[in-house]
């Protein structure tokens, strides 16, 4: 097998591949030929030595990647009713930048016919986390108005579709003009172009009474304003701080780091309850043994896939031998759906 590893924290060229043995199922794993990994920006936090759960659950050396779609290609010898060649969906947690995977069988789920191997690869990360955003936590509800920050991206567009999908109206915000298109096609009734203007003013104009639920994984430099945005009642939630970091750069500056965290606002229980106005937050990656969410989540999603209520984001695919390329560019902030990586042609 090939996989890649990072050995320690720091820039693209920690990203190394290497061949491997083929690891064997045993018990109740099954072992996964992949066809495409997904890429999340969270692998590349990983890559810098900055996420939490990675450093909690494996330590370094490290394979990234946190799902997966392939065919079974042996099992373990309790798991011999899973048919060898059975497309499937993986979730990983870690390890799914690799040519080959051993997973537990209950974290495979039947790939929906409707998807690509490299679409089916796009979905658990993304849309797990907008799921349990948007219907485990802030519990969207019929007719309201939602913000999303980062609206063309892969979680971003996720939260998007889903928030359509459960007859919210979806005002989406961008980086660049470019993903305007992107993020109206992905479920977005009006997307703002945060690079040409003050976005914030235009949305209060999209919405004068605030809105129900905003969604946000920029941190310091728009978790303040989000907060305002909100009607009562309403629910901030907040999922990650990519503004911490540079973009493009491969590695955090300190300077920055500390500048961003010191600008992070606490906020205060006391106003939000006299507003009704919460905070709401999460991290997948702690989720992950908490079985019942996994399987709801990915459940409900799967079955959306296959009825074409839900759609694979745009997809640009890397080689796995071209990891680092894909980090560099998921890292520019330019992309728009989701990267993924293909193992084997
Ligand atoms: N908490 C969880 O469980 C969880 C799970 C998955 C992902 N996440 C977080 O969700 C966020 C989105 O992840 P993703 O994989 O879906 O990525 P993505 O949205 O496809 O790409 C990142 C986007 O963030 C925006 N951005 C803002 N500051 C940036 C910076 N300094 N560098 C790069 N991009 C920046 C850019 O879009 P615009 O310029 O258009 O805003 C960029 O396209 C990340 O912060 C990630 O860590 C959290």
């Amino acid at each position: 097998m090939k996989r890649v590893v990072v050995d320690r924290p720091g820039g693209y060229e920690r990203l190394r591949v290497e061949a491997a043995r083929d690891p064997e199922p045993v018990l109740d794993e099954v072992r996964v030929r992949v066809r495409a990994s997904g890429v999340n920006y969270a692998d590349c936090v990983i890559r810098m030595g900055l996420y939490e759960s990675a450093k909690h659950y494996v330590g370094y050396p490290i394979t990234p990647g946190f799902e997966v779609a392939g065919t079974i290609d042996a099992v373990g010898s309790l798991a011999r009713d899973v048919a060898i060649g059975t497309e499937v969906i993986a979730v990983t947690r870690f390890g799914g930048y690799a040519s080959h995977v051993v997973v537990p069988r209950a974290q495979i789920f039947a790939k929906p016919r409707a998807l690509s191997f490299d679409e089916a690869a796009s979905i658990p990360a993304n849309f797990l986390t907008a799921h349990w955003a948007l219907h485990g936590l802030a519990k969207v509800r019929l007719g309201e108005t939602i913000l999303v920050h980062s609206a063309a991206g892969g979680v971003g567009g996720a939260l998007s579709q889903l928030g359509r999908r459960a007859g919210a109206r979806v005002i989406g915000v961008v980086g660049r003009r470019e993903k305007i298109d992107v993020a109206r096609g992905l479920g977005c009734d009006a997307v703002i172009d945060a690079s040409s203007g003050d976005w914030v003013a235009r949305a209060r104009v999209l919405s004068p009474r605030g809105y129900e639920i905003v969604l946000d994984a920029n941190g310091a430099s728009t978790l303040r304003a989000s907060f305002e945005l909100l009607c009562a009642p309403g629910r901030l939630v907040i999922y990650g701080f990519h503004s911490m970091l540079p973009r493009g750069r491969g590695r955090p500056s300190l300077a920055r780091l500390a500048r961003t965290w010191l600008a992070t606002p606490r906020f205060d229980p006391l106003a939000m309850t006299g507003t009704n106005r919460s905070v709401l937050a999460l991290n997948l990656s702690y989720l992950f043994e908490q079985r019942a969410i996994l399987h709801e989540g990915m459940r409900d999603l799967l079955v959306a896939f296959e009825r074409g209520e839900l759609v694979a984001p745009p997809i640009t695919c890397f080689a796995l031998d071209d990891v680092a390329s894909a980090h560099r560019a998921l890292e520019t902030g330019a992309t728009v759906g989701k990267l993924v990586l293909v193992a084997q042609p």
